[in-house]
């Protein structure tokens, strides 16, 4: 549990850690390699737990600071661990490198964040188009065949997970493949440049396709950094508006990644500055005005920063319409914000409205997943009265040291049993 003792504020500056979601399916795509070394990887549960995972398929792992080597010589599936691959939803990303690797594979269905249903259809339908069989069984995902040689059109459905499978299963797969409807997030790209650094031929184009020339091999040795976490970095801003003394400075901000995100931040009266060199200077900022949004794919207003988000609303005047497209589950957590007072109406899955300015007080409060908790951690901090949080493993999944980030901005969260 962690508690947030009311009246603290921010200063100074945050470091971005490098962004989980590009880590994860890059890990997963070295499988591919011999040996790799990765960049900037974040120490969170997520990539603990990928990692787990890995090393139980026989690779040797060194994972020291943020740099992460992978020794893949002696890969197998003999002793993958089953049970920690059905807690990540990010399990689902080994299915195209082991599919390459040993030509059949048996999965559990992967978990996640209770944040509604998170099918996989787009992943198993491209991939049965390109030559492996699918015999789905109520707990496992079972996929085995020959990958076939041609040119492919293959859809995504604009998911994030299914367009990155589709592409690693398609580098080594003779002819060309045209992915369409593909996911273009910065995390996507990345792994592209991960992939085309090793030798593949992948272009990705303005209208969400991706088109991928087979090559006969890629590089057995690899090394690569990790982009930064844009979505780290819109926590900060709404942390910097709302808890900030003066203000607070975001070094590594991907600010070009969050284009969306900062115009409606503007809208609602956030004030920011760019300072050059990807940082951006986020202001305590009041007399905050009540807005509408809506969740998209990329470069739409990111799902992964609708929670927090909705903590800056409930200090704007005025009703704001929040619309989350992706995930039925998502605005379940409002329920903690109106434990502490707030005054959120969920009006259906996708749809609620945040009544504002409330005073917040502070309360027991639970994560509903990673991206709810660390909203909780903001409401915490503007609440009057101290908060507690339970569930913080959530938290822990997905951003890098938080606890030590806040407090070297000044301000103590205490982490209790
Ligand atoms: N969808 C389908 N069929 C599929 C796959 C997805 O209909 O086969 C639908 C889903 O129901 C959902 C939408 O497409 O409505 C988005 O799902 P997507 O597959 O894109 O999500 P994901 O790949 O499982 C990734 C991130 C999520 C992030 C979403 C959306 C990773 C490891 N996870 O999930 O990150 O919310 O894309 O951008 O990259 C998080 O970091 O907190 C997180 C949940």
């Amino acid at each position: 549990m962690l508690k947030i003792t009311w009246g603290q504020t921010l200063s100074g500056t945050v470091e971005i850690s490098g962004s989980k979601n590009a880590s994860l399916p890059i890990i997963a795509a070295s499988l591919l390699l011999e040996k790799v070394t990765l960049h900037n990887v974040p120490r969170i549960g997520d990539i603990f737990s990928l990692l787990e995972i890995i090393q139980s398929l026989g690779v040797v792992v060194n994972f020291t600071g943020n740099t992460l080597t992978m020794d893949m010589s002696r890969i197998s599936l003999e002793n993958m661990n089953r049970e920690l691959m059905k807690k990540i939803r990010a399990s689902i990303l080994l299915l195209a490198p082991l599919l390459y690797r040993f030509g059949s594979v048996d999965i559990p269905f992967p978990g996640g964040c209770n944040i509604g249903k998170r099918p996989i259809n787009e992943h198993l339908n491209g991939l049965r188009e390109i030559g492996y069989e699918s015999k789905d069984g109520d707990e496992s995902i079972h996929l085995s065949g020959k990958l076939q040689s041609g040119d492919k059109n293959l859809y995504a459905g604009f998911a994030v997970t299914a367009t990155e499978n589709l592409i690693t299963a398609n580098i080594l797969r003779p002819g060309h493949t045209r992915i369409h409807l593909a996911a273009i997030e910065p995390h996507v790209v990345n792994l592209v440049d991960f992939l085309k650094k090793q030798g593949a031929n992948i272009v990705m184009n303005y209208d969400h396709t991706i088109d991928i020339v087979g090559v006969e091999r890629i590089l057995t040795i690899g090394e690569f950094s990790i982009v930064h976490d844009y979505i780290e970095s819109g926590t900060f801003v709404v942390l910097g508006a709302l808890a900030s003394e003066g203000y607070i400075d975001i070094h590594h901000a991907c600010i070009s990644w969050l284009t969306s995100f900062l115009a409606k931040c503007q809208e609602v009266g956030v004030r920011f500055e760019d300072r050059g060199e990807d940082t951006l200077r986020v202001y305590r900022s009041e007399h905050l005005k009540a807005v509408k949004f809506q969740t998209n794919i990329f470069p739409g207003f990111p799902t992964d920063l609708q929670s927090v988000f909705c903590i800056l609303l409930s200090q704007a005047e005025g009703v704001s319409r929040v619309q989350e497209i992706m995930f039925e589950g998502r605005l379940n957590f409002l329920v903690e914000l109106e434990k502490m007072k707030g005054h959120p109406a969920l009006m259906n899955p996708h749809e609620a409205l945040i009544f504002g300015p409330t005073h917040l007080r502070g309360s027991t409060v639970s994560s509903w997943d990673l991206r709810a908790g660390v909203a909780m951690i903001i409401a915490g901090l503007v609440a009057t009265g101290d908060t507690y949080i339970t569930n913080v493993e959530y938290i822990e999944r997905g951003y890098e040291d938080i606890i030590g980030k806040i407090g070297k901005l000044g301000v103590v969260i205490e982490k209790t049993e």
